[in-house]
């Protein structure tokens, strides 16, 4: 396929995997890169332990970076998550992590959060690629992000997975919306689990498609093996919403995290620590399982080049 995505992208397919915070490391973003999309290391790509050092926690993206490149030769991305200018320059993760994405030459950064416009301009100064998400898309958002320079922009309906966007807008209702509103290429993001999906993103005005849940559900994904057989096991009857902020498939720690949110306490740190106890560890008890509202068609768990290729089957360029 060609069109502007892919020649931004220099890949096959216009198609991103979303990063996803534990579960997107060198293995699975160089498969995804070898499979003709562009892979993306979310935070704490490849690790099992947390660390609190931001010296310790860029160093070891480094590592994950040097070991993608060692598995395909194609470019792939680094998330990289903004507080918004003014809280970005106090925060020695944000810089740890910047400086070692400058320093190995990495092009592609999946900026999520807030538009942060001395962020972009050391981009584009490094000759990198701004791929902008915000976590609840709006018009005005995307307008101001295509205008501060970002590449492409990401629209993601709150069928998706991960950490949910603060209004119920729909994949469906946001696609057509927010590509609208500007001129650079929109992808969609949220619950596209298969052909139709993508067929609909693209129908809807996308020109790419970001996926995140459908990646987790394969052979070169680490997450476990029991987060997998969840996925494949489940359906949407089997999720909760917990609080607003997060989706899971309903394990022992979710229904705990829901008592919480009745009493109005915050799950948002529970939700992000869960990810890595349920989905790598494969601790149902005590960890959570995000994932979107499509997997009842998440029936297997194929290779990422499999996946790919189906994901694209019929879909005209
Ligand atoms: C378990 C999980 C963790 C995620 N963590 C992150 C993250 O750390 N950073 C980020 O930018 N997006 C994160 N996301 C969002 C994905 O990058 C992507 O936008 C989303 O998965 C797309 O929707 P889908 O899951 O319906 O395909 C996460 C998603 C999931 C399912």
């Amino acid at each position: 396929m060609k069109n502007r995505v892919t020649e931004i992208l220099n890949t096959n397919y216009p198609l991103i995997q979303g990063p996803m915070s534990w579960n997107t490391d060198a293995t699975l973003v160089a498969a995804v890169a070898n499979a003709g999309g562009l892979g993306v290391l979310g935070p704490n790509a490849g690790q099992t332990v947390l660390t609190s050092d931001p010296t310790e926690t860029a160093e070891r993206m480094r590592n994950e970076i040097r070991e993608t490149k060692a598995l395909t030769k194609h470019s792939f991305g680094l998330n990289i998550i903004s507080g918004g200018e003014e809280n970005d320059k106090d925060n020695p993760f944000f810089e740890g992590i910047l400086n070692v994405a400058f320093e190995e030459k990495v092009n592609y950064f999946v900026v999520i959060g807030e538009i942060n416009k001395a962020l972009f301009a050391d981009i584009k100064n490094a000759g990198g690629v701004i791929i902008y998400r915000p976590l609840t898309p709006t018009r005005q958002k995307m307008q101001e992000a295509e205008q501060a320079g970002a590449d492409l922009l990401v629209v993601t309906g709150h069928d998706e997975g991960g950490i949910l966007p603060e209004q119920a807008l729909g994949t469906f209702t946001a696609i057509p919306s927010m590509a609208d509103a500007v001129n650079i290429p929109v992808l969609g993001a949220g619950g596209i689990n298969d052909a139709r999906g993508v067929k609909a993103a693209f129908a809807l005005g996308a020109e790419g498609v970001f996926i995140g849940t459908r990646f987790l559900a394969t052979k070169e994904a680490p997450s476990s093996i029991e987060t997998k057989k969840a996925i494949v096991n489940s359906g949407y009857a089997d999720m909760a919403s917990i609080g607003g902020v997060v989706r899971s498939i309903v394990t022992e720690k979710a229904k705990a995290m829901l008592a919480k949110a009745e009493n109005n306490g915050d799950t948002s740190s529970d939700a992000v620590g869960g990810f890595r106890i349920g989905m790598l560890e494969g601790n149902l008890d005590e960890g959570i399982i995000s994932v979107n509202t499509g997997i009842d068609v998440i029936n297997d768990i194929p290779s990422v080049k499999e996946l790919v290729e189906r994901l694209f089957e019929g879909v005209e360029g």
